[in-house]
């Protein structure tokens, strides 16, 4: 099986974790596009959608499914998103896409986070995939010296030739180098630099459960 067509089981499996009746999380990403896509045939049974980024937005809305703002909703049931690294405890790295801001916050909100992967995200510790930092313009230099510090190195992601602006109008850092061996203790600690909007790393915020995309099927880690 290709890629794609991983993406696509992973995607339609994650159905059964929607509840009827209720607002769904939906996440960024190429593999969630096909949880989307699978998600438009069960429009009529669920109200809408509460989505991490404008691109979700508009491919939501275009399979005519209605999209809630954050703050509509008190609490989701379910939030379905996919990932650049997932551990074996569920701890991720996500923001490939640029849209992790958005993503922790409605995972923030969610009881459930299923991850929705193909097997090639499937790692034994978080650090091979550049980690994304989104940060705010004027404190990036000393955000990259502190990764620096810390072994790592810090690019400004760039889109046509300039800073990528992200939905919420800051940038992202590419962090290599790091291992990062103790999820929680690096997601808390980056987080209390300032100027650090939101660090890649989903351990507060990880999986409850993972969809992985096999070649004999989709693998359940709970
Ligand atoms: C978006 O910002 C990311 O967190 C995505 O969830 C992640 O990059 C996975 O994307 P793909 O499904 O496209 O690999």
């Amino acid at each position: 099986m290709t890629q794609d067509e991983l993406k696509t089981l992973v995607g339609r499996a994650a159905l059964q974790y929607v509840v009827p009746g209720e607002i769904v999380g939906v996440g960024t990403g190429s593999t969630v596009n096909k949880f989307i896509e699978a998600l438009a045939g069960m429009k009529d049974r669920i109200p809408g959608a509460v989505s991490s980024s404008v691109a979700s937005t508009e491919r939501l809305q275009a399979l005519g499914i209605r999209v809630f703002d954050s703050n509509e909703v008190r609490e989701l049931a379910v939030y379905i998103d996919g990932a650049d690294e997932i551990d074996g405890r569920g701890y991720m790295v996500k923001g490939g896409g640029a849209a992790l801001t958005r993503e922790k916050i409605v995972a923030a909100q969610s009881r459930r986070f299923v991850c929705i992967a193909d097997e090639s995200k499937k790692v034994e510790f978080l650090g091979k995939f550049p980690l994304p930092v989104e940060v705010i313009p004027m404190a990036t230099q000393r955000i990259v010296r502190q990764f620096e510090a810390m072994g790592g190195t810090a690019q400004v992601r760039q889109k046509d030739g300039q800073p990528l602006v992200t939905d919420n109008g800051q940038h992202i850092l590419d962090v290599t180098g790091l291992q990062i061996r103790e999820p929680l203790a690096f997601e808390s600690e980056v987080n209390q630099w300032p100027g650090v909007v939101t660090v890649g790393v989903f351990a507060h915020q990880k999986a409850s459960v993972c969809l992985l995309g096999t070649a004999s099927g989709v693998r359940t880690i709970a």
